[in-house]
């Protein structure tokens, strides 16, 4: 298993799903349930500062995640919404709503069910999100911490909207980007920071090949 885990724009999900195709793995981006629940949250017009409201709506979402590299399908009560959770309501919204220690809890205990089930079908799996390594498998053999400067990652999510059709600015992806890392690591219940066994690699001055030969060579001898 290899747990990667990073802030966003540091291409964790596109070095996670090669890397899992590579290793013949399984893939899971816990990034995705976190943001398949604040979608239902958003649909279900419930006050994001209460807390209570919040879980139990996360609480009442049916919900999949496909653990297939290839097609990870990502569904909302049968529905694909695969396009409409990486909108800038759902990037708004999404680290307040993974901060409700409830709404964690609930999303842990499927995260492991699912690694159990993959690792017993597949052999391995790639995990990505920010908590792998220091909560939701701490023993994982390999934990790799993603990073990148604040001006690369604004400028590769900027570039990844305006591809999928979204006209973001690269000021309005700086911002957007340093608002969520600032919440992600502030928050009190499993904030994002790097296991204390974690390999570093910076992604700045690198392609995702590079990355990813990297991490195949380490996950060769560890994973
Ligand atoms: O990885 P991605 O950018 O899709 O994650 C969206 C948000 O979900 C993060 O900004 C963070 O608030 C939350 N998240 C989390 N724990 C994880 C994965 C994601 O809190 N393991």
């Amino acid at each position: 298993m290899v747990a990667l885990d990073g802030p966003s724009g540091t291409g964790k999900t596109t070095v996670a799903r090669r890397l899992a195709e590579r290793l013949g793995a399984g893939y899971l981006d816990t990034g995705a349930m976190y943001r398949v629940i604040t979608l239902a949250v958003l649909r279900a017009g419930v006050d994001l500062a209460d807390p209570e409201a919040v879980a139990a709506s996360a609480l009442d979402t049916v919900f999949t995640i496909g653990t297939s590299p290839q097609r990870p399908e990502i569904e909302l009560a049968g529905e694909d919404v695969a396009l409409e959770i990486r909108g800038p309501e759902v990037n708004f919204a999404v680290s307040p709503v993974s901060a409700v220690p409830a709404v964690r809890e609930l999303l842990v205990t499927r995260q492991r069910a699912l690694i159990e089930e993959v690792l017993t079908a597949v052999g391995g799996i790639v995990v990505e999100g920010r908590d792998i390594g220091t909560v939701v498998a701490p023993d994982a053999p390999l934990k790799v911490y993603l990073t990148a400067s604040a001006e690369v990652r604004a400028a590769r999510r900027s570039a990844q909207d305006n591809a999928a059709g979204r006209d973001t600015s690269h000021a309005d992806a700086l911002a957007s980007v340093g608002r969520r890392d600032r919440l992600d690591s502030s928050r009190a219940t499993s904030p994002l920071r790097p296991a204390e066994d974690a390999v570093h690699v910076d992604t700045s001055e690198l392609t995702i090949d590079e990355v990813i030969t990297a991490l195949g060579e380490l996950a060769g001898r560890r994973g």
